[in-house]
């Protein structure tokens, strides 16, 4: 049989042995030479459409540094704009969502907890960005009870406000100013300083709208950046404390420099960081240091909720004092970004918008979803990405944190009732102030620690072991002050005895 001439990929015979045998290797590397052209003429086109993508979708209106309406910048972008408008929506899920029911009707005991301060009365649960400036407008909490200023950091589109008030009160330069000058930042602090410490009822009639697209974004170039006085203080704070922060990079990176400038994360933070901290600027726990009524972030000594507690301990403060306990009370606020912290999202690197803004398609364009929402409610956008199981089954991991969570919540909230009701008898049986003291220290703690977990809103989720091990706390010095108290009851209770007899 004649063997057959080999033949090449293009099905075509090889020229026989001998002649011209350079030819097709002349002719191939030609072809490679075309193709390369092609293919990078292809790439470059490709990378230019993406940078199209990426651009401004052409100027229509200006915004600057005093642009508070969002619609204005909806104007030049849309789709985050209709993301942004749509958190009006509200959905309940299991343990979260946007129902602003009633925490203290759903469940009563929280009135008890809160005695004598203002969340006994009013405490919903949260809903989107549209409705905070409304929802803290209308809360019982700011028309029974006077409130600062202080309250509108975290509710309204208040910089220019603040820099008005800053430059009214003697701080350099123009409103118009960029937000990273020397300038800027004066008239911020110092009018931050002033909107606090005035009525809360005058801070309000200075915004107009609830945050805003200038809070998150540089109008010139839209890049992300932090604007908020207390969160720009706070975070400095925290850099300079020695505590551990290792899934913040770049305040590790400052801390081994030369510290010639303060830390500041709208020029230092990585890409991915600002994605936690443009949240960072309000979903944390605060307090109002002193007189002048300054919002403070407490993070002096760390972020984690017992370096927090110590600072309000070195400080000597307290909220309030328990109605019928008479405890020196401290009340937690939705500290999410110092929970996610503990959590091994952040340790990996996942920031709160990849859950809770992930991006989406339209059309050949990829957007940030600006509907910020409960991320169980979109799960294959917010979890499937990264977590290659059903959507069923994320769901389910992450409610199974959850009601694991408020198992221990429970629990902990019932030992903190009956601590509570055995130092109202120790009361009621005669016991002395001094007596007293170390019991209401027991209670301070534990309500502390189950308020902690209570006030922030991923019921576990955001770091779970950090969660539970926080609850395990509370129930132990619950329950440690009960067996004390209960003590303490039996000894008032001999000396009544010993004192009637005597009287007999
Ligand atoms: C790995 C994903 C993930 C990351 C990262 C994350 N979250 Fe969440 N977050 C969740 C889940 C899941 C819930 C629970 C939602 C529910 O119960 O409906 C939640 C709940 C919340 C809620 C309450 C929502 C509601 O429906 O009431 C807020 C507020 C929140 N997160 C803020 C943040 C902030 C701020 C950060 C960053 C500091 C962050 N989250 C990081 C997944 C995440
Ligand atoms: C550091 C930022 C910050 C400050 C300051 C702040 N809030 Fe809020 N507030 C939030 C965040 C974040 C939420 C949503 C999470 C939640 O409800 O736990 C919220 C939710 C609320 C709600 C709706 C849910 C509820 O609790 O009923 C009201 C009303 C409210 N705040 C009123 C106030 C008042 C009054 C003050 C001043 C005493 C104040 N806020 C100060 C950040 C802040
Ligand atoms: C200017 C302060 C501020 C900033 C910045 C901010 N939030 Fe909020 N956020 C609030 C307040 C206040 C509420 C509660 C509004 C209400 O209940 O009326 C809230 C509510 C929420 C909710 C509950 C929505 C729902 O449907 O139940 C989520 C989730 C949330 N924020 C996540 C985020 C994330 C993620 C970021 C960063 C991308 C962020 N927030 C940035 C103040 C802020
Ligand atoms: C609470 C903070 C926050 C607010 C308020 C906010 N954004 Fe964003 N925005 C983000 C984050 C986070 C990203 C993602 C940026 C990144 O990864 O670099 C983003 C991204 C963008 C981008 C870049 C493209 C994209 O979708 O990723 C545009 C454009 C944008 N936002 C427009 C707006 C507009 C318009 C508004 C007001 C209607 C607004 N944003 C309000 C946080 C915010
Ligand atoms: C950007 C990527 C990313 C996104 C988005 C993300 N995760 Fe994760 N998730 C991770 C990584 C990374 C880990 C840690 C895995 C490891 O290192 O072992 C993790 C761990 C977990 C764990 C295990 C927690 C534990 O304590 O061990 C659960 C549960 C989880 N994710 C659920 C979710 C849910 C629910 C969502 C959406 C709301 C989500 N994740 C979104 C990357 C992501």
């Amino acid at each position: 049989m004649p063997k057959a001439p080999p033949v090449d990929r293009a099905g075509t015979s090889a020229p026989a042995p001998g002649k011209s045998s350079k030819l097709p290797y002349l002719v191939a590397l030609l072809l490679a030479a075309v193709v390369t052209v092609l293919v990078f003429m292809l790439m470059g086109n490709i990378a230019q459409h993406k940078r199209e993508a990426e651009q401004v979708v052409f100027k229509i209106a200006d915004v600057d540094e005093t642009t508070t309406d969002p619609e204005e910048w909806g104007k030049n972008f849309p789709r985050q704009y209709d993301g942004y408008k749509r958190t009006v929506d509200t959905e309940r899920t299991r343990w979260g969502g946007s129902e602003s029911y009633q925490h203290v009707d759903e469940d009563p005991d929280w009135r008890t907890l809160f005695a004598g301060y203002a969340f006994s009365f009013d405490y919903r649960e949260d809903r989107g960005h549209a409705y905070m400036l409304n929802d803290q407008r209308e809360t019982e909490r700011v028309h029974k009870v006077k409130q600062p200023g202080a309250c509108l950091h975290c509710h309204a589109s208040d910089i220019p406000a603040y820099r008005k008030a800053g430059i009214e009160n003697g701080a350099p330069g123009e409103l118009t100013d960029p937000f990273n000058s020397a300038d800027a930042r004066e008239q911020l602090q110092k009018g931050f300083e002033v909107v606090c410490a005035i009525p809360y009822e005058e801070a309000t009639k200075l915004v107009e709208h609830p945050v805003s697209c200038m809070d998150c974004h540089d109008p010139e170039t839209m890049h992300l950046r932090v604007t908020r006085p207390g969160f720009l203080n706070g975070i400095r704070v925290l850099a300079e404390s020695d505590e551990p922060v290792p899934h913040l990079q770049s305040i590790e990176r400052w801390r081994k420099g030369d510290r010639k400038e303060p830390y500041e994360p709208n020029t230092m933070a990585t890409r991915q960081e600002m994605r936690s901290f443009a949240c960072g600027q309000c979903h944390v726990e605060y307090y109002f240091k002193g007189e002048g009524k300054l919002l403070t972030y407490p993070w002096h000594n760390g972020l984690k909720m017992e370096q927090l507690e110590k600072y309000y301990d070195d400080e000597g403060f307290k909220d309030w004092t328990h109605k019928t306990a008479g405890s020196p009370m401290l009340k937690a606020q939705h500290p999410e970004f110092e929970m996610w912290s503990q959590g091994i999202h952040a340790r990996a690197g996942v920031s709160c918008a990849d859950c809770h803004m992930p991006y989406k398609r339209e059309g050949a364009i990829k957007v940030s979803d600006h509907h910020i929402r409960s991320p169980l409610l979109n799960t294959a956008r917010a979890c499937q990405v990264c977590h290659n199981v059903t959507e069923d089954e994320i769901k389910d991991r992450a409610e199974t944190i959850q009601d694991r969570t408020r198992a221990l919540m429970v629990r902990a909230q019932k030992a903190t009732l009956d601590l509570i009701g055995v130092i109202v008898e120790a009361r009621e049986a005669g016991a002395t102030d001094e007596q007293l003291a170390p019991l209401q220290q027991f209670h301070r703690k534990a309500e502390w620690r189950l308020d902690y977990i209570a006030a922030e809103n991923s019921m576990g989720f955001h770091a779970d072991q950090e969660a539970a091990r926080i609850l395990g706390e509370a129930i132990d010095y619950a329950r440690q002050g009960q067996v004390q108290a209960v003590q303490l009851l039996g000894t008032l209770e001999s000396q009544t005895n010993q004192n009637q007899v005597s009287l007999n």
